[in-house]
């Protein structure tokens, strides 16, 4: 059976000046999955992710790690940021040291590893995020893109179990988009939890496990990616766009090209291979 390691427990969470950013919100992750949210600007999703590791506090509702209610006490918190690390949106909310060497090696000296140990997995998360030609430069001259991967780099050199990544694609060119998809699937492959806040689709349907769609501070829907963009009636209510993949499958279908009880393809490789050869469908 699968074992759930973070859930969101009927949340309700409002800012300060009255927002009210979640509703009733309850999300179980399971251990080892790879979980996107999606949802339009404003939808809750940064604001779910900061109550994931305690950074606020639900006005009720509660957050549960491995079953257990976290607690608020700083130790506990100390605690529980080891084990779920978030990237956050903007990169400048994480960076603050000095150096790129000294923001990403920050984390783990605060928790008391050897010399060695830390100067290990700084390197080994330069390298993940194509960072070391960077690690002598300060932070503040660091390109948008180059923040972004920093911040990631500095999240990695904690090895939390659950890693929650908060758009982190935005603002990274094609390349390190692709290269940083690849690392998602690595850290994935060594068993750690995944959750991420993205508005592309494509991206959410052909990397997640599952996908919880948020709309206005609520989860409207949460399940297998296929069976959600086969809802209209959801992506519409959500403000999504179908993937590009789903709607050339549906148009395929509606040119009666593939019959509709084809499976949905995954990759373009699974398109492609689904359409009739290049005589059927010019006498089609
Ligand atoms: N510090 C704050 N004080 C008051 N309201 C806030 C604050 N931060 C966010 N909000 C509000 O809370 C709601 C949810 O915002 P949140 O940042 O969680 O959305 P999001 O889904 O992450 O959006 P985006 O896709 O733009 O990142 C919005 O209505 C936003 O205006
Ligand atoms: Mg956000």
């Amino acid at each position: 059976m699968s074992e759930i390691i973070i859930e969101a427990v009927d949340l309700e969470y409002s800012y300060p000046d009255d927002t009210k950013a979640l509703h009733k919100v309850s999300l179980q992750v399971e251990k080892g999955e790879k979980l996107a949210i999606l949802g339009s600007n404003g939808a809750g999703k940064s604001t779910l992710f900061m109550q994931f590791n305690g950074i606020y506090h639900p006005n009720s509702g509660s957050i549960k790690y491995q079953g257990q209610d976290i607690s608020y006490k700083s130790k506990a918190l100390i605690e529980l940021r080891k084990k779920v690390g978030i990237v956050f949106q903007d990169p400048d909310s994480q960076l603050f040291s000095a150096s790129v060497w000294q923001d990403i090696s920050f984390g783990p000296l605060n928790l008391g590893l050897s010399e060695e140990e830390v100067i290990s997995r700084v390197k080994k998360a330069l390298v993940d995020t194509e960072t070391t030609n960077l690690q002598d430069k300060p932070t503040h001259l660091l390109s948008y893109g180059q923040k972004k991967r920093v911040s990631i780099a500095g999240v990695l050199a904690m090895e939390p179990e659950v890693i929650i990544f908060d758009e982190p694609t935005a603002g990274l060119d094609p390349r390190h988009s692709r290269e940083f998809m690849q690392l998602l699937d690595k850290l994935s492959s060594e068993g750690k939890t995944i959750i991420l806040s993205t508005h592309d689709v494509d991206l959410a349907y052909s990397w997640s496990d599952r996908i919880a769609i948020m709309y206005s501070g609520e989860i409207i829907a949460h399940g297998d990616p296929g069976e959600l963009f086969l809802q209209p009636h959801l992506i519409e209510r959500a403000d999504l766009e179908l993937p590009w993949l789903i709607e050339m499958h549906n148009e395929f279908v509606t040119k009666g090209w593939v019959p509709a009880s084809t499976p949905l393809p995954k990759t373009k490789e699974d398109l492609l291979r689904n359409v009739p050869i290049k005589s059927d469908l010019q006498s089609a």
